[in-house]
C-alpha cells in the first residue's frame, strides 16, 4: 500500500528532536522573534473566543511557555506539554503563576478523553511524524465543541535554503513541511470541523544566509529528515550554498519564506459526533 502523504514519516527520529530543542532551551527566547510573532498571533485569534471558566487549556510544543503564560491570563488552568524537559525546565524558571508542565509527545498524550476545552499549539506541528495520529489525539482529548488553534509552517518554507542546497548536493538539508491540504485531511479524518485554515507567506530579511543558518540552529530547529548528511558540512560547500542563494543581488542580506499555516477546528457537540479515528 503507498503511504498517505500524511503520515509518511519525514522525521528521522524524535529522540533528535528532543535532543536539539533541549540543546537550544537556554538561548531559545534570544533567537525565536518570527516565533514570538506568530504566537501573537495566534494568541489573538483567540480574544474573541470565549472560555468557560477556569478552562482546562493544553499548549502543545510549549517551549520556553512564552504562549503558555499569556494563556494563564484567562483565569483557566493551563498545562504546558514538550517533549523537551530543558525547555519546560526554562519554562518553569520564567514562570509567575502555577503552571503545570508536562514532559510527552504531542502524538502520545499523557491525557484523559474529553477533558480538555482548547488545545492550542505555536509551530510544533511540523516536528510530529503523523499527522493522523497527533490530530486524533487532540479529537480524543477534547471536550466536545474543545477547540484546537495551531500555527505551523507549510511546504514553501525555506524555499530558498532548499533551492540553494539543491545546487551542492542531493542530501536533504531543510525539514519537510506538510501541506495545507495534508492537514485538513488529518483533521477531518479526526472528527474535528474545520473552523478556519489560512495560509499566508511570512518574508523575512536577514543579514546574510550565516544568520539564516545560526537563527535556526539558535532555535533548535535542526534538520531531523531522514536523509539528511552524516557528516559535518565544509567551509567550501557553505561557501557554495551563500553564493548561489537565490535573490541576493550583489549584497550580502537574504530573504526567507516561511508559509505560515494557521488553523482553527472544533470537535462536534455530542449529539453530532462521529469520530473515525481513535488511537
Ligand atoms: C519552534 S518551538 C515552539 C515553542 C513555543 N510554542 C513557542 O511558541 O515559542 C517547537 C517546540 O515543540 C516541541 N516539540 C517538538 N516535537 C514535539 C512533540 N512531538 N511533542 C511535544 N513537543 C514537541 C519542541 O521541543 C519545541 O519546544
Amino acid at each position: 500500500m503507498v503511504p498517505d502523504s500524511a503520515s509518511v514519516e519525514q522525521v528521522a527520529d524524535k529522540s533528535l528532536v528532543r535532543a536539539s530543542f533541549g540543546r537550544a532551551a537556554r538561548g531559545y527566547d534570544e533567537w525565536a522573534v518570527v516565533q514570538r510573532g506568530i504566537g501573537d498571533r495566534l494568541l489573538g485569534c483567540l480574544s474573541a473566543v470565549p472560555l468557560p471558566d477556569r478552562a482546562e487549556i493544553l499548549d502543545l510544543g510549549s517551549g520556553t511557555g512564552y504562549c503558555t503564560r499569556q494563556l494563564q491570563q484567562r483565569q483557566a488552568n493551563v498545562t504546558g506539554l514538550d517533549i523537551a524537559p530543558q525547555m519546560l525546565g526554562t519554562a518553569r524558571a520564567g514562570q509567575l503563576v502555577d503552571t503545570a508542565y508536562v514532559c510527552a509527545d504531542a502524538e502520545y498524550l499523557p491525557v484523559a478523553d474529553d477533558s480538555i476545552d482548547l488545545v492550542f499549539s505555536n509551530l510544533m506541528i511540523q516536528w510530529c511524524r503523523d499527522l493522523q495520529r497527533l490530530f486524533g489525539e487532540v479529537a480524543r482529548v477534547l471536550k466536545p465543541e474543545g477547540l484546537f488553534v495551531f500555527s505551523t509552517f507549510g511546504p514553501k518554507t525555506l524555499s530558498e535554503l532548499r533551492a540553494a542546497w539543491r545546487q551542492v548536493d542531493m542530501h536533504s538539508h531543510v525539514n519537510h513541511f506538510a501541506a495545507e491540504s495534508e492537514i485538513e485531511k488529518a483533521m477531518l479524518r479526526a472528527g474535528l470541523i474545520n473552523e478556519s485554515l489560512e495560509c499566508e507567506a511570512i518574508r523575512v530579511v536577514y543579514g546574510g544566509v550565516l544568520e539564516l543558518m545560526r537563527e535556526l540552529k539558535g532555535i533548535g530547529a535542526q534538520n531531523v529528515t531522514c536523509d539528511r548528511p552524516r557528516t559535518l558540512t565544509g567551509k567550501e560547500k557553505i561557501r557554495r550554498v551563500i553564493d548561489g542563494y537565490p535573490g541576493r543581488q550583489g549584497g550580502k542580506e537574504i530573504t526567507a519564506t516561511f508559509e505560515l499555516i494557521l488553523g482553527k477546528c472544533s470537535r462536534p457537540p455530542a449529539d453530532r459526533e462521529r469520530i473515525a479515528w481513535r488511537g
